[in-house]
């Protein structure tokens, strides 16, 4: 069967600053919180390797375009680091930071490859979290100022932005599980914070709006679609809850420019209603966006907690922390992660028919592999797992799109192993195989696939 995708379909990859770039806080950038929690406590880092241990993009950058180019990538996505253009985060431009990106972009453009650019990717910068971080609204601010210095500085030439990656991630990481700096676990902090970071992304798109820049802009969300472990009331309302507090808080906003009201029921029910102030509401309201990334992992298998361990989230769901078996459920055997292709296509046909069909594409999805040196073959590694996981999401997505869904491209994580926050490079997910030591960069098996599906608008099967 042939798979072709809609003509001018974007196919690329997508990556960071933090966590491709190098060239740290000690030499030409501010202090983010990763560095500043890696100094701190580096045991909590895999192998103690943190993120000055990158591919080094800010030295590369040109070599690493050319080798997007022999990928046929006719986009890319990567961030701009806040701490880089704006060291403390509210203060003067750096004009070396300036420089830096100018030359990426305009290199990019040259050579046929559309960026697309996030403005936040994790990385805060350390003086903003000092000032209490999401949870302050002066915050709040200063990333607004920082993303109209942005579209001012390159919106001429950039033409599709991102407010925000992953929002919910810093939500779930630094204030409920404890896998990002500050290691808060407190669900009250962690409503203030989702819902500060809704208003710093529609007070972004006002200003985009507000400046008539060229392009559009847009979001990037990990949508992780919440299937309930059994039919039981119980679980089919965890699930109600998982999808209400870890995809709509962020989907519903900035598609329906406001909340679900089941969610702020739930809140208000166990009192944690974050503070509002009046014109929040006509705020979130203009913060409505044209174009949604997706981000596609894996699913959330949802179940009801056996006993009620914090009351405030009875329903919140186990799925981060278990081996949950299930017939038929198939799992990355080099990681740990399900594998579930069809995910993808429900993401789609949701938003088909509950979001009114916007436009979207899928900015992220992989497959993270430990210990992947031992596939090399020939010295190239032999990823065939990788192909198999691109090509089966791939057929969903094409299933999608032939039902009317609006997905305009496929961005695969990542272009080369890049840093992990936590797990650094315990998880390789690259088309192409980095030696940290030597920098070398060797294109795997599925590097080359892409090439040839991206140049043919699709791939035979
Ligand atoms: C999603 C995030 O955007 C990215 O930063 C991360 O490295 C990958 N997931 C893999 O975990």
């Amino acid at each position: 069967m042939k798979y072709v995708f809609p003509e001018n379909f974007w196919w690329g990859s997508a990556s960071s600053a933090l966590q491709s770039e190098g060239e740290g806080y000690y030499t030409s950038r501010g202090e983010t919180t990763w560095d500043h929690w890696f100094a701190s406590q580096p045991n909590r880092f895999h192998q103690e390797t943190g993120p000055q241990d990158t591919s080094q993009f800010y030295r590369h950058w040109q070599d690493d375009i050319q080798l997007l180019k022999q990928l046929n990538h006719n986009s890319f996505r990567t961030s701009l680091s806040w701490a880089r253009l704006i060291p403390n985060g509210i203060g003067e431009v750096n004009p070396e930071a300036v420089a830096f990106y100018n030359q990426v972009i305009n290199e990019l453009i040259e050579q046929g490859i559309t960026p697309f650019i996030t403005l936040f990717h994790f990385d805060m910068p350390m003086a903003m979290q000092e000032m209490g971080g999401w949870e302050n609204r002066e915050v709040v601010d200063a990333y607004a100022r920082y993303a109209k210095i942005c579209f001012e500085l390159f919106g001429d030439r950039v033409l599709h932005w991102f407010t925000f990656n992953e929002p919910i991630v810093p939500v779930e990481g630094g204030y409920l599980y404890d896998f990002h700096y500050p290691n808060v676990v407190d669900f009250r902090r962690a409503a203030t914070v989702a819902y500060n970071t809704v208003l710093a992304h529609a007070k972004a798109v006002q200003a985009f709006r507000a400046g008539h820049y060229a392009g559009e802009i847009g979001i990037v969300l990990n949508l992780t679609p919440s299937y309930p472990r059994s039919q039981n009331p119980e679980d089919r309302k965890a699930a109600h809850h998982a999808d209400l507090l870890f995809n709509r808080s962020f989907l519903d906003p900035v598609l329906r420019g406001k909340y679900p009201a089941d969610l702020v029921t739930l809140l208000k029910d166990y009192d944690q209603l974050p503070k509002c102030q009046a014109e929040d509401s006509s705020t979130i309201a203009e913060g409505t966006i044209d174009l949604l990334g997706i981000n596609y992992y894996q699913p959330r298998r949802v179940k009801c907690r056996d006993s009620i361990v914090n009351p405030l989230t009875p329903f919140m769901p186990e799925w981060l922390f278990d081996n949950y078996e299930m017939p038929g459920r198939k799992m990355n055997p080099y990681r740990g992660w399900e594998i579930y292709e069809p995910g993808i296509y429900d993401i789609l046909v949701n938003l088909r028919d509950n979001y009114g069909n916007p436009r979207c594409f899928i900015s992220e999805n992989g497959m993270g592999v430990e210990n992947e040196q031992r596939f090399i073959e020939n010295g190239k590694i032999n990823d065939q797992y990788r192909i198999d996981f691109i090509s089966g999401h791939l057929k969903w997505l094409h299933k999608g799109i032939s039902e009317g869904c609006n997905c305009l491209g496929y961005h695969m994580w990542t272009f080369i192993d890049n840093w992990s926050w936590c797990n650094a490079y315990k998880n390789r997910y690259g088309f192409i195989q980095l030696d940290l030591a030597t920098q070398k960069r060797t294109i795997k098996k599925s590097g080359e696939w892409f090439a040839i599906t991206a140049i043919n608008n699709g791939f035979d099967e």
